[in-house]
């Protein structure tokens, strides 16, 4: 049995910018739930992450409520999970700093995230370049062991070892070093175009998003033309990687045979995909209806995840000064 002390730490967040979609329920946020028996989890709002491509106000006020409701509305249980604001940790940015004064601008350089910027020819802004060191911070400072996250995050759990690694040689042992945990078979979920799903290509099915928004989301799901009845391979399919994630068994597997055989035509293939999907939604869609109404409870569960996260950055940030002089 596994007492409250021996549990490890799972540390993750999202970026509050814009609505999450499947892909990040399947690839990340579904795991923070699927983890919090296990582990003490720590999930927050990378709001200072945000702030490196949104700088609206109005919006990001909004889209940080909403990503609070979504992650209460996917399970998270606030008795066993600390979920909290980036921005009521400010010795994150503390941290921040001193790891800026560690790492080299080479070695940040190498970043995906910087590389395909530049690519584009658009400027990166000094927080955006920055970008890796303050998720090391964010990974480094409770001292995670693991941190759920999609395939495209591996760099930068690799960047946050080094960090500390370098840390740890200059100032002797401080830092964990924290691994990465993906799912494989849902490491990339397909949009509708069949490219990654994501905010940027405009190719989303919106975790809550309306049910037109959602049926037209998936009725616009790209394949190739195929007749209904012309044998199909369902391992080539959009709406089938889809169906893996959503349609239970035996359902699936009757309609795996429908595509190999034939005779399941793509129209349809969408709605029994639309059907499902409605259905895994509703009870996610009750409990976020239900924290909508209830704004002082949502208030009371931030406050907590607050105090609690508080406490373990003042220890570790004391620890921090004492070890670089300051
Ligand atoms: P987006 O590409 O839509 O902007 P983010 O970069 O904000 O998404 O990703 C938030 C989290 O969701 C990350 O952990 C990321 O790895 C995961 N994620 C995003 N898109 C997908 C996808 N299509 N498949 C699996 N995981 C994803
Ligand atoms: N970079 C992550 C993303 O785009 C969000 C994030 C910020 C994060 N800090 C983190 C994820 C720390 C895990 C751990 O999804």
């Amino acid at each position: 049995m596994i007492t409250k002390d021996t549990k490890k730490i799972g540390l993750s967040g999202v970026k509050p910018t814009g609505r999450p979609h499947i892909g990040n329920y399947f690839g990340a946020m579904k795991q923070f739930v699927d983890l919090q028996d296990e582990f003490h989890m720590h999930i927050f709002i990378a709001e200072y992450h945000a702030l490196t491509t949104m700088q609206n106000g109005e919006e990001l006020r909004e889209s940080i409520n909403n990503l609070v409701l979504d992650y209460l509305a996917i399970g998270l249980d606030p008795e066993k999970v600390t979920i909290y604001r980036q921005s009521d940790i400010p010795e994150l940015t503390e941290l921040t700093w001193v790891f800026n004064c560690l790492v080299t601008v080479p070695w940040l350089e190498r970043a995906h995230a910087f590389k395909d910027r530049t690519a584009k020819g658009i400027e990166a802004s000094v927080g955006l370049f920055d970008y890796p060191v303050l998720m090391a911070a964010d990974i480094l400072l409770p001292n995670a062991d693991i941190v759920p996250v999609g395939k495209d995050q591996i760099q930068h759990i690799e960047m946050t070892r080094e960090i500390a690694r370098k840390f740890n040689n200059i100032y002797g042992d401080t830092f964990n070093e924290p691994e990465e945990h993906i799912v494989e078979n849902v490491a990339v979920v397909p949009g509708t175009d069949g490219q990654k799903m994501s905010k940027s290509y405009g190719n989303t099915i919106p975790l809550f998003g309306t049910d037109a928004e959602i049926k037209k989301a998936i009725m616009g799901i790209v394949t190739d033309s195929k007749l209904p009845e012309d044998p199909k391979n369902p391992d080539e399919c959009n709406i089938f990687a889809l169906h893996t994630l959503i349609t239970p068994e035996p359902q699936l597997s009757e309609i795996r045979k429908g595509y190999e055989q034939g005779g399941l035509g793509y129209g349809d293939s969408k709605k029994i995909l639309l059907e499902n999907y409605l259905m895994f939604i509703a009870p996610m869609r009750e409990k976020r209806k239900y924290f909508e109404e209830n704004p002082g409870i949502v208030r009371q569960i931030l406050d907590e995840g607050k105090n609690t996260m508080q406490k373990i950055a003042r220890n570790k940030i004391k620890e921090v000064r004492e070890r670089v002089g300051l």
